[in-house]
């Protein structure tokens, strides 16, 4: 039996992008008109959480909820993946209660082992390497804001993180040229940037690297940044800070970039750090919409993967 997750953008082809957008689409317009969705009527979510959370935790399980379904969190700490229970076992035991699970963890490898042995559909809610449900928000948030997506181009200021891999996997996808700009020792790992590469060469965008931000900021439509220092690595948190401060988003930065474009970032911020106050407040900013999306469009991701997979 085919199985389809997300635990990467690449498990999604365009089409299916798409058909989340619809789907992401059609229930914002039921929320903002009362009508209910309930799409995945007494269906259970797993969210498994080994690193903290607001929006990521807030949005599965009030979507769930609005779905007619119900969401339950297990902590990393109790369950232990991997570490109490094989992810073998934890799989074989998940797939007998509930339809759908979502997990952020450490190890992109035990989202992928996970995905493996479950028979039910696995969402990445983040890993070290990958965030693709904050990406699918994200550009469903500037197509919104945009009208249209093909031809923009997104600017990822600072660490090439999950953050940054997943956009620069996504951007392509979608017909939208991707930058990265930070530090040399701080660039995407290489194969991605290589399968990014590929994805425009299918859509007629392009994928670059830069440590200069000027250049950067240039002609960009969105002007994306996130922390410099991730969830699990806050001991480095005040090296990075000398590292990463030419690259802060902020007043200097924004002059030299066109007057409309748009300011971008996954929350949480470290304010005074990547983003200034006055940057991430301004009318430019769309930091918020982007934090209200990901409750439409991961409604979008677990009906799309839930009949999907119930048709193959
Ligand atoms: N952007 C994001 O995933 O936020 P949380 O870490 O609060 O879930
Ligand atoms: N790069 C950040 C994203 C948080 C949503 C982290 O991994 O902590």
């Amino acid at each position: 039996m085919g199985k389809y997750n997300l635990t990467r953008m690449t498990d999604l082809s365009l089409e299916d992008v798409e058909e989340i957008y619809r789907i992401s689409a059609e229930t914002k317009d039921d929320v903002k008109n009362e009508r209910e969705h309930h799409l995945l009527r007494g269906k259970l979510l797993a969210m498994y959480f080994e690193k903290p959370s607001l929006r990521t935790r807030c949005t599965f399980e009030a979507g769930m909820f609005d779905l007619g379904g119900h969401a339950i969190q297990l902590e990393g700490n109790t369950v232990g993946i991997g570490r109490r229970e094989s992810v073998y076992d934890v799989a074989k035991n998940l797939e007998r209660w509930f339809d759908l699970i979502m997990i952020r963890t450490y190890q992109q490898r035990i989202v992928e082992e996970l995905a493996q042995h479950a028979n039910i559909p696995v969402i990445n809610a983040l890993t070290d390497d990958y965030h693709p449900c904050q990406a699918l928000a994200d550009l469903f948030t500037v197509r919104e804001h945009m009208g249209a997506l093909k031809g923009l181009t997104l600017t990822f200021m600072g660490d090439g993180n999950n953050i940054c891999a997943s956009l620069a996997q996504l951007c392509p996808m979608l017909g939208v040229n991707f930058r990265h700009c930070g530090p040399s020792q701080f660039q995407l790992k290489p194969h991605i940037f290589t399968a990014a590469q590929k994805l425009a060469q299918a859509s007629g965008a392009t994928v670059e690297y830069t440590d200069d931000p000027a250049a950067a900021v240039k002609g960009a439509n969105m002007i994306y940044t996130d922390v410099w220092a991730s969830m699990g690595q806050e001991a480095e948190a005040e090296q990075r800070k000398t590292i990463f401060m030419p690259y802060q988003v902020n007043t200097a930065l924004m002059a030299q970039a066109e007057a409309d474009a748009l300011i971008m970032h996954d929350l949480p911020a470290h304010r005074g750090e990547e983003i200034t106050d006055d940057v991430i407040d301004s009318p430019r900013s769309i930091v918020f919409d982007q934090a209200e999306n990901r409750l439409h469009v991961q409604k979008g991701i677990m009906v799309h993967l839930f009949f999907k997979n119930k048709k193959a």
